[in-house]
């Protein structure tokens, strides 16, 4: 496990949990859910040094699964600081096995894996599980098969004899099953309870306490220098520079390269958010000739990233030079960015992610960096937006590629010709928004079933093909619709768009946009396709 450990600088001293990786794929997914209760939770490596767990003075541990076996030679095991401690214990998974096996109980393995759905009856009333059966997720080998000392068995199911145990008198518990994922409808409320009824821990960590948090460390780490932030429009971005503005005011000058490759309206928006709502001052640099020159001829879509990543850092240095080169840059990194993983699934969704951060500065600048989102999951930073003063417009942006709508269309990238897309790409999200569908829509049941669209947008084509309009024949090029559901970007599903919506959007492409006599609707998934056409 090689994931940076960092502490969150507790300086508030609000109260917290710590959440230890064994692995699992879900670690992010349980400190989610404990933020949610409006607790500070922290992830960190199960064999990360006390003092940097300790440093965020948690009110209780939380063990995460993961992959492997107790009887394992290598598998990792619980820190002799987290039990002498004294502080109250939620073994998820591997995390009460691990628990299970220090403690002396006895693990079995497996004969076989248990995966997916199933039902869980408490058998002894205690803090956690209210009585009767829950529906819970079950993802594990190993099973317990005698717990420790001082524990008893607090739930069962088919499979699992010990599908939940609990030592009341050391606070310790175990869970079999995941509470932290969807599948598990009443596992928020069995978070909640360890976190508010055995921790005794505040719900302290709301959008003000983070802004009041964040305001005073930049201050601290700016002092009255200047500061530049690089404004793309994206959430991430316009987040931390109005957290950066709000803490040093008009020593942040924002710079907004307009490549000419964004949609509809995006400088205007941009301008109107930043500069008209909050004030921050920006600088837009109107960039649009310089990068079509440099993408003429180019219909590569590896060349027009590499165009684009290069031209837009030499834009941007040449702007801050103009600004006397400050010492400090505002960067958005948020908090899933930093925690890079151990599990080789998630270590490689980060490089895939890495491959595509294109459009965005190199980590060599020589800049010091102010990273106010470095501790914040994405809907954190969307709340803290929201309480910053951002329009909520901005705040539910879809993503948005770094070299933005040059890979959207398809062959050489002209004025002319991401015009045609601009606006067929406006009709479709803008239809899309009045039906509701532009944001993804979980149903309650907690089923998985989503509707809507997680990200939506036009492709033109490089290809012409023969249509007629009135007497005429036309022989003209062709835009691809595109919108997926999601979760991650890793994998994705076509969106079941209503087909009368599709028709209508289809004809007002057609009617509307000069130089377009086609439109098609994209249904393959990812994998195998991508979301992106380039
Ligand atoms: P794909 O096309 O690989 O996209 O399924 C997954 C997600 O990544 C976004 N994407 C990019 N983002 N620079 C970015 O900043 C890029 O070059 C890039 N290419 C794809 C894509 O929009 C989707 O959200």
């Amino acid at each position: 496990m090689n994931r940076t450990s960092f502490a969150y600088p507790n300086s508030a001293m609000i109260d917290s949990i710590a959440i230890l990786d064994f692995g699992s794929q879900y670690a992010q997914l349980i400190a989610r859910r404990v933020r949610e209760l409006h607790v500070y939770s922290e992830l960190f490596p199960w064999n990360a040094p006390a003092e940097t767990v300790l440093a965020i003075q948690p009110r209780g541990f939380i063990l995460s699964g993961g992959p492997y076996s107790v009887y394992e030679p290598e598998a990792p095991y619980i820190p002799s600081y987290v039990l002498e401690s004294g502080l109250p214990i939620l073994g998820i998974c591997y995390g009460m096995q691990a628990l299970t096996y220090s403690l002396g109980g006895r693990v079995g393995a497996a004969r076989k894996r248990e995966y997916g759905p199933a039902e869980v009856e408490t058998t002894t009333p205690n803090p956690l599980l209210t009585d009767g059966i829950h529906r819970v997720w079950m993802s594990h080998g190993d099973r317990i098969e005698t717990p420790p000392a001082g524990f008893s068995v607090l739930a069962r199911s088919a499979n699992s004899p010990v599908a939940a145990m609990g030592d009341p008198q050391r606070r310790y518990y175990g869970f079999q099953f995941h509470p932290e994922v969807h599948h598990t409808p009443g596992g928020r409320e069995m978070l909640s309870r360890f976190v508010f009824q055995v921790c005794h821990a505040r719900p302290q960590w709301t959008p003000q306490s983070i802004i009041a948090e964040s305001v005073e460390r930049i201050r601290k780490q700016v002092g009255d220098e200047a500061v530049i932030a690089a404004v793309s429009g994206g959430v991430d971005s316009s987040v931390a520079t109005a957290m950066v503005h709000r803490a040093v005011g008009d020593q942040l000058v924002g710079i907004f390269v307009d490549t000419g490759l964004l949609r509809q309206d995006e400088p205007a928006q941009v301008r109107q958010a930043l500069q008209e709502t909050l004030g921050v001052e920006l600088v837009m640099v109107d960039a649009a000739d310089r990068f079509l020159s440099a993408l003429k001829g180019v219909t590569d879509p590896e060349q027009k990233r590499a165009i684009i990543g290069e031209l837009f850092i030499r834009t941007f240095e040449e702007e801050a030079r103009r600004l006397g080169k400050p010492r400090f840059l505002v960067q958005g990194t948020i908090y899933p960015d930093v925690v890079e993983s151990s599990a080789p699934d998630r270590a490689n969704a980060q490089r895939i992610k890495t491959h595509h951060n294109v459009g965005g500065l190199p980590e060599d600048m020589d800049f010091e960096l102010v990273e106010p989102l470095r501790y914040l999951f994405k809907d954190e930073v969307r709340q803290v937006g929201e309480a910053l003063g951002l329009p909520s417009r901005l705040i539910w942006r879809q993503p948005f590629p770094g070299p933005g709508l040059a890979v959207r269309c398809l062959g050489e990238v002209t004025r002319e010709r991401l015009n045609r897309l601009r606006q067929a790409d406006f009709i479709f999200t803008s239809e899309l928004e009045k039906a509701g569908l532009l944001r993804l829509h979980h149903s309650q049941t907690g089923d998985g079933h989503q509707t809507g669209t997680a990200q939506a947008f036009a492709v033109l084509l490089p290809v012409q093909s023969v249509g007629v309009m009135g007497d005429q024949r036309t022989y003209q090029e062709c835009i691809a619709l595109r919108a997926v559901s999601t979760e991650d970007f890793m994998t994705a599903d076509w969106a079941r768009l209503p087909a009368d919506l599709l028709a209508h959007i289809a004809k007002r492409i057609v009617n509307e946009v000069d130089g377009v006599n086609r439109v098609v609707y994209d249904i393959t998934s990812k994998p195998p396709a991508t979301i992106e056409w380039e």
